[in-house]
């Protein structure tokens, strides 16, 4: 059966668009083609094995689990991340921790290799878009989950050994071993409130809860980055750090700056939705 047969006899809702990229998605994966080329290959003949294991993964997909654990990859800034249940699928909000860094690269960095340090890396998601649009850097990343740890080296296998390390370790904790000292440190922490009801039902039933949820109503680990993180940084050239934080957590983060922060030159920043996210250090 071709491809354009078989979605007329599922029976598609083509008015939907969550349903049209799962579609697309499921199917590019299974058949081992681009994203964007599948288009183009709605005359393709299907295999009975190819169907049946697109009706498997259609019907889990139709049950509520996120389209990237099916397919096992994202789309993460510039280029495809693979993903399983143990990491964070990378949002788009994220995104905006690798255009930063990179446009200050691009200030300070273009004649001089330089150290960034992506800690609670997860998937490696943003080291690994770093690192795919700028070459001299040096990529540190750590994460305390081991599972996650091994998404991350597989993201990060496709560049030169030279480029990159990943630690495993407790926060800020194997930077300060390794010595290292960051040009750009971006942190994505866990900071939804353990305590918090409104999480989508979704993300909750699916994602790792050690990547959502943080003590001390989700503030953890800014209190530990405010003790710790001027042992982690370069302060002989300019440096950028660039944290995210939840929707609701403005006003907390801004009084922790405030005490901890002195005289640095620090910003709240809002992301693409107007919604406050950051907090960077420059
Ligand atoms: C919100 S996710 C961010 C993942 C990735 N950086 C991204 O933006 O998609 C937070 C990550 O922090 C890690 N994590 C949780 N507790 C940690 C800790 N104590 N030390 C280091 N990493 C931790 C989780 O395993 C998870 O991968």
């Amino acid at each position: 059966m071709l491809i354009s047969e078989f979605a007329k006899s599922q029976k598609l809702d083509f008015s939907n668009k969550d349903e049209i990229k799962a579609f697309n998605q499921i199917f590019s994966n299974i058949l081992g083609f681009e994203f964007k080329d599948l288009i183009t290959k709605w005359d393709y003949e299907l295999s009975k094995k190819q169907m049946k294991l697109f009706s498997k993964k259609w019907k889990v997909f139709k049950n509520g689990k996120p389209l990237a654990y099916i397919t096992k990859s994202s789309y993460f800034y510039n280029t495809e991340i693979s993903v399983n249940k143990n990491v964070l699928i990378p949002r788009l909000e994220t995104e905006y921790l690798v255009s930063q860094s990179l446009e200050f690269a691009q200030k300070n960095f273009l004649d001089s290799e330089l150290i960034l340090a992506d800690i609670c890396t997860g998937s490696g998601a943003i080291g690994v878009s770093f690192l795919s649009d700028w070459e001299k850097v040096l990529v540190f990343s750590s994460d305390i989950s081991q599972k996650a740890i091994k998404v991350a080296r597989k993201n990060f296998s496709r560049f030169d050994k030279d480029n990159f390390i990943i630690e495993r370790g407790n926060f800020l904790n194997p930077l300060i071993k390794s010595g290292l000292k960051a040009n750009i440190l971006t942190i994505n922490p866990p900071y939804i409130d353990q305590e918090d009801q409104n999480v989508d039902p979704k993300t909750f039933k699916n994602e790792p809860h050690l990547a959502l949820f943080a003590k001390n109503k989700g503030m953890h680990f800014y209190e530990e980055f405010f003790k710790y993180w001027e042992q982690v940084i370069n302060f002989e050239k300019p440096f950028f750090v660039i944290m995210e934080f939840g929707f609701d957590q403005k006003e907390k983060i801004e009084s922790l700056a405030k005490e901890n922060l002195g005289n640095y030159n620090w910003k709240i920043q809002a992301d693409y939705f107007n919604n406050w996210r950051y907090l960077i250090i420059s």
